[in-house]
């Protein structure tokens, strides 16, 4: 497996974390280089699930090593109790974890601001998952974060993490929330610190030790395109740079050491959060959700539900530069008598066939749709496409093509051997 980038192409929860973990048997390394405890990657092995919030998904798998990059945002108590809940689980997490010292870290007061942002935001709101992340990168971009490094100087961090409180606790006091205790959280920060020490290293010059030594590396993408701080429906975004280009900038790994990306997208299209999705339907909604599937990993909310969007997705194969597609939940349709596909827009009477930049824009788009035959039947069984039912089979490729990008990867059910490799 030559060096990876694996994106979500759509609005995240497109099956990453089972994507990666297929893909992991292949890689030595495992990265990280954006967004935060946000992310909810799930990986159902031999009948345990494990969700993964910060941890790359490659843990899963003995001698890999995962790095959580200088791009990611990390809240240092969620990271020390995953890493606590892995190890009840019998993973072993001491030689193959780094996380990156220049890491930003999500503090108490950035997950009370979220809250109160959204509170205030009223039918505004973005719908985030309350995590801080918001506030975290805009302290990153502000120049006023806290990083790993800091934690692993105690009385540095100390002296820092007061004037911070301090400084937060009169904007909180202004919005009416109650004040955070600087000793509690100082005393709950080192303790996940001193957790945290021995991964903490300079993950960057790892990296490229591990690229001189010939090991390939997977860069696993957190969130999806259309929730690119910079490509996705603005303001309804998270904070970071969730399309292949952030893999580069959240790790210090250098563009001219990929060689490919590998973009993840649903059969159908799903968002957790407010925001446009112009293919979604309510009847498709319901059918998912009593077959007991989209459901959010992180905050449990119910996913909206959509027909395949070609549009965004051939937009999404643009900005990634998507060499290669893995299409996950095609199980998800097999019980669907006839498909719809969006194959462009009509906005005032235009036709469209790339997403307007503006929100409203596309929120007031109405897409254009082709009808594909459903195939009624199980798909679990499949580990070849000649497997697929007829009707399966075309529909996986015609999305892929009108995506623009080879399909490589189908997947049929969320265990590891329910996927189809070509
Ligand atoms: P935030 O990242 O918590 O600020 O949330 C911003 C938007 O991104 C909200 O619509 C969230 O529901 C969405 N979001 C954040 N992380 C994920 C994810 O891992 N999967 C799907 N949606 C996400
Ligand atoms: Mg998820």
């Amino acid at each position: 497996m030559a060096n990876t980038i694996l994106v979500g192409a759509q609005w995240g929860d497109e099956g990453k974390g089972k994507i990666i973990d297929v893909l992991t048997a292949n890689a030595d390394v495992v990265v990280r280089s954006q967004g935060g405890n946000n992310a909810g990657h799930t990986v159902i092995h031999r009948g345990t699930k494990y969700i993964l919030h910060l941890i790359p998904s490659g843990i899963l798998r003995r001698g890999k090593v995962c790095v959580i990059g200088n791009g990611v945002v990390i809240d240092p108590i969620a990271l020390a109790g995953e890493i606590d809940g892995l190890r009840k689980f019998g993973i072993k997490i001491d030689r193959n974890l780094l996380i990156s010292d220049c890491a930003h870290l999500v503090m108490p007061y950035h997950r009370v601001l979220d809250e109160q942002r959204e509170l205030r935001k009223g039918h505004a709101k973005i719908g985030t998952t309350k995590r801080g992340i918001g506030p975290a990168y805009g302290d990153k971009a502000a120049r006023t974060g806290l990083r790993m490094s800091d934690l692993m100087q105690p009385v540095l961090f100390s002296k820092k993490l007061e004037a911070k409180i301090r400084e937060n606790n009169s904007i909180l006091q202004a919005l009416g929330a109650p004040a955070i205790s600087y000793r509690e959280v100082n005393e709950s920060y080192l303790a996940a610190g001193r957790k945290l020490q021995p991964f903490v290293a300079n993950t960057v010059v790892y990296l490229h030790r591990a690229l001189q030594r010939g090991k390939e590396i997977l860069f696993e993408g957190a969130q999806g395109t259309f929730l690119d701080i910079d490509h996705g429906t603005y303001p309804y975004v998270t904070s970071s740079n969730t399309t292949a280009g952030g893999a580069c900038t959240g790790s210090g790994v250098p563009p001219h050491r990929m060689d490919r990306v590998l973009g993840v997208m649903k059969a159908y299209a799903t968002r957790v959060g407010e925001g446009p999705l112009p293919t979604e339907d309510q009847g498709l909604a319901e059918m998912l959700h009593k077959m007991g599937r989209e459901f959010g990993a992180v905050t449990g909310r119910a996913r909206r539900c959509g027909w395949f969007d070609a549009v965004a997705a051939r937009y999404a194969t643009m900005i990634n530069g998507i060499d290669e597609l893995a299409i996950t939940n095609l199980d998800g349709l097999d019980q669907v008598d006839s498909i719809k596909v969006c194959v462009a827009y009509r906005l005032n009477g235009k036709r469209l066939q790339v997403p307007p930049c503006d929100a409203t824009q596309l929120d007031n788009c109405e897409p254009v749709y082709e009808e594909f035959p459903g195939w009624n039947q199980s798909t679990h069984s499949a580990r070849k496409l000649s497997q697929l039912p007829l009707a399966a089979r075309n529909y996986a490729k015609c999305i892929s093509k009108l995506a623009g990008a080879r399909l490589s990867i189908v997947s049929v059910g969320p265990e590891r051997g329910e996927t189809i490799i070509i």
